[in-house]
């Protein structure tokens, strides 16, 4: 973990961590606090692509995590660029190096209660759709438990589970 004290200002900052952390909210106004470009990566590939991530993961999931891990090497290349990845961005192919060499990756740490809070009612997500409520509860159980290691790479964590406007305090306090 680095502190305030070993930080230079990144060019990019990455925002990491479990469907439903408010990797999206954040990123959007910590880029406008910053006056920087915000990407979301998974609207940038629907967009690129012409498709929803529900019909890429039609395809196959296999075939997702590549444009995922193309998308994530392109962008780390960008100025000013605040980056809110896919939950499942750091886990796959060597995207956390990558991630860490080229900005400054900020983990929205988030319990599994408030995660199953959140995404109790999410619609567009392919790896929940078909899930009762008992399987979403032991399903991000298990999966937060297995993308820990990832996660736990960041440069910074915060807590996630606070309001968006405390998140986004704890993380300027620690970038600038
Ligand atoms: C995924 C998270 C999603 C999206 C895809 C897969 C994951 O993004 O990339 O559905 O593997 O956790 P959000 O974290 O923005 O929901």
């Amino acid at each position: 973990m680095l502190s305030a004290s070993n930080l230079s200002f990144p060019d990019r900052i990455y925002l990491i961590g479990f469907m439903g952390s408010g990797k999206s909210t954040i990123g959007r106004l910590l880029a406008k606090k910053l006056n920087y470009t915000f990407v979301d990566m998974d609207l940038d590939i629907e967009s690129e692509q012409g498709s929803t991530i529900s019909d890429l993961f039609e395809i196959g999931e296999k075939y997702f995590r590549g444009l995922e891990a193309e998308k994530i090497r392109t962008l780390s290349l960008r100025h000013r660029t605040v980056i809110s990845t896919g939950g499942g961005t750091p886990c796959y192919y060597d995207n956390m190096d990558v991630i860490n060499f080229s900005g400054i990756s900020v983990y929205l740490d988030c319990d599994v209660d408030s995660l199953y809070d959140r995404l109790s009612g999410s619609k567009h997500r392919p790896l929940l759709t078909n899930l009762s409520r008992a399987e979403l509860r032991s399903f991000i159980a298990s999966k937060l438990a297995e993308r820990n290691e990832y996660y736990q790479r960041a440069d910074v964590m915060v807590d996630g589970t606070k309001s968006a406007s405390e998140v986004l305090d704890q993380i300027i306090n620690v970038i600038s």
